[in-house]
């Protein structure tokens, strides 16, 4: 029923596509994080790479190589993220898979927090909150990207919770899954989701995070054909 993604389909097309984790330090040697391990983003700026966008990845820290034919940049925390992001110009479409740390250490420490001296007493850890950045480029008045695509992580009610954040955030389109440990996702091979637009709810099969990419770079594909 639905056309196939055609090689070289998205030609022309600036994608910008966020991954991985951020590190966000408390002190030089320690830092906050999460399990996310950037799969999941490395191949969709993969396969759009391959259906011929022009594809800027970037990501935080992650132990993957870039896919080919993608321009790539690293940095290690949100502010970094964000920057690199809101430096990069204007792009078509925005798909925002980066696990992005809600909050960072108030303050880091300029040398190791020593546990010397302060006998059994733990040092207090006060949190600030991070730029959004899928928030920002949905919410743009200017140049904002014709279609932004979040993820949204989740470990409980997968579809209310995504539901919501699509209307909070403001994007277009958001790719929901389950994270919760006995799924295996985070840091697994596979994903299961469900992708949540202003008129549908979709759940799709457990796949290969290689083939969720794919189905996700089909719609993009088709939306985009029928958007010119
Ligand atoms: N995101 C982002 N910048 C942030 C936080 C999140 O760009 N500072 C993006 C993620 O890349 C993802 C989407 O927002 O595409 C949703 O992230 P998620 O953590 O699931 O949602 P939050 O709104 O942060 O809500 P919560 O963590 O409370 O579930
Ligand atoms: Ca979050």
């Amino acid at each position: 029923r639905r056309k196939q993604a055609e090689v070289g389909s998205l030609a022309g097309c600036r994608v910008l596509v966020t991954a991985g984790p951020t590190h966000e330090p408390l002190d030089p040697v320690r830092y906050l994080a999460n399990r996310s391990s950037g799969q999941q983003g490395f191949a969709i700026a993969s396969a759009l790479a391959d259906a011929g966008a022009n594809v800027l990845l970037v990501s935080g820290p992650v132990s993957l190589s870039p896919p080919a034919g993608v321009k790539y940049l690293v940095c290690e925390t949100a502010r970094e993220m964000y920057a690199l992001v809101m430096e990069s110009g204007q792009f078509d479409v925005a798909v925002c898979t980066a696990a992005v740390a809600d909050w960072r250490p108030a303050h880091e420490a300029g040398q190791k927090i020593k546990k010397i001296g302060e006998a059994d007493v733990a040092p207090p850890l006060t949190l600030v909150p991070n730029p959004d950045i899928l928030a920002e480029l949905s919410t743009k008045s200017a140049g904002r990207p014709k279609l932004v695509i979040g993820f949204a992580a989740e470990t409980e009610n997968v579809i209310d919770h995504a539901k919501a954040k699509r209307e909070r955030k403001g994007c277009d389109w958001i790719v929901a899954n389950d994270v919760s440990p006995h799924t295996g996702v985070m840091g697994g091979q596979d994903n299961q989701v469900v992708l949540i637009t202003s008129d549908n709810v979709e759940q799709w099969p457990r796949m290969s995070k290689a083939d969720v990419a794919k189905q996700i770079v089909e719609r993009i594909t088709v939306w985009i054909s029928e958007e010119r």
